[in-house]
């Protein structure tokens, strides 16, 4: 093919790409001016691997708007630049590339055949990605762009600390704060498995476990009346299965996502290569996660004695699919656990769980 013919053929497939991401925008937009700009009101924000998600309530309704946390670099051109800028998709420029984020990044990357890339990894920033404060910085702007009023308080998720890297979350969190505080808001952090508990235990006092199975790691935390006893994370999520089953099934990260996340059935005998390495990958992860919970709770000695048994929530978008939490019940139950537990529940909302505890949160320091 020619260069002019190329530069045809890459002309065409990105005025394809704005016009579908433009599509999506619109019906987004229509939805954030429904919402209307929330004033002082307090906001929860969770910043997570694969999403970012803003929580506020609007009269008495709790509405949610998010951004996937990704971006894909193209080589600058006036011309990409202006599609960009008439169609509204975020985007910067950096240097002799343009950046696009958020929602349209996926849209973008599937039309030039690529991937997408991620500011963040395993719950925080990526030090390997050069971009990746900047990139958080224009999401989250995005998403506070209309509730920008000075002195609003905001919480925002944190993950618990890595093993031997816990100075890591100290420079995340600060990094974050540090913006938000100078976008004019009264930021604090709360760990993301206590934003789980204030979230979907609010009828047990907030006392039990809220877990959140996301896409770079699960957060756990254990709470009495609202105060966390224990909490820690394993390095798995949603992520680790994609990039497991890919390499063992020789298929592209997305493949094996998009069919993860709209046809997985782990109550389901397994038909397919892609099935089979899900569930194996899948029972592998939610082992590693309920062995962990059983270890942490026996090696620590400061938990209180609960006047009755407690309940664990599971929450985050790995948590997802039909017969995760009855795969969970059946590793919990395979070993004596050191807590009586009553009940294993499945938050109605897994994907919002965070955000909106990190509202209520925000609500309480009012
Ligand atoms: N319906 C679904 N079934 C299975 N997996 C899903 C589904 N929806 C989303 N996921 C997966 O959930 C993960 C994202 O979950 P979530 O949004 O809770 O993560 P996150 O908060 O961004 O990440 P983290 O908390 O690890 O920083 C991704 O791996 C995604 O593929
Ligand atoms: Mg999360």
């Amino acid at each position: 093919m020619t260069p002019r013919k190329h530069g045809k053929k890459r002309e065409k497939q990105l005025e394809t790409a704005a016009s579908q991401i433009m599509a999506r925008q619109s019906t987004k937009g229509n939805s954030a001016e429904k919402e209307g700009s929330s004033g002082s009101s307090p906001l929860g924000l969770d910043i997570g691997t694969s999403k970012i998600v803003l929580a506020k309530k609007d009269y008495r309704k709790t509405t949610f708007s998010s951004q996937k946390n990704e971006f894909i670099n193209v080589d600058y051109s006036r011309f990409t630049e202006g599609i960009l800028e008439q169609n509204d998709i975020r985007h910067y420029r950096s240097g002799d590339s343009l950046l696009v984020y958020g929602d349209g990044a996926e849209t973008f990357a599937s039309m030039m055949n690529s991937e997408t890339r991620r500011p963040m990894r395993r719950g925080l920033v990526n030090p390997k990605e050069v971009n990746a404060i900047q990139v958080i910085k224009g999401i989250i702007d995005d998403l506070l762009s209309s509730s920008r009023t000075y002195g609003t308080q905001l919480c925002f998720s944190v993950p618990a600390p890595a093993k031997g890297a816990e100075s890591d979350l100290i420079y995340h969190e600060t990094v974050l704060k540090r913006y938000l505080n100078e976008m004019g808001f009264k930021a604090r952090s709360i760990n993301e498995g206590l934003a789980v508990v204030f979230s979907e235990l609010e009828d047990e006092n907030f006392t039990g476990f809220g877990i959140s199975a996301g896409g770079g790691i699960c957060n756990v935390c254990l709470a009495y009346l609202s105060v966390p006893v224990l909490t820690f994370r394993i390095e798995k999520g949603g992520d680790f299965i994609d990039d497991a089953v890919a390499s063992v099934t020789g298929e592209v990260n997305t493949r094996v996502r998009n069919y993860k996340e709209n046809d997985l059935d782990l109550t389901k005998k397994p038909s397919n290569e892609i099935e089979d390495a899900l569930v194996i990958y899948y029972d592998d992860l939610i082992l590693s996660l309920v062995e962990a919970l059983r270890d942490t709770v026996s090696r620590t000695s400061k938990i209180p004695k609960f006047e009755r048994p407690i309940q664990i929530v599971l929450s985050g978008g790995t948590a997802m699919p039909n017969g995760f939490k009855e795969r969970f019940e059946h590793f919990l139950k395979r070993e004596e656990f050191p807590i009586e537990i009553r009940k294993v529940r499945l938050s109605s909302d897994p994907l919002n769980a965070t955000s909106k505890g990190a509202l209520v949160a925000a609500q309480f320091e009012e």
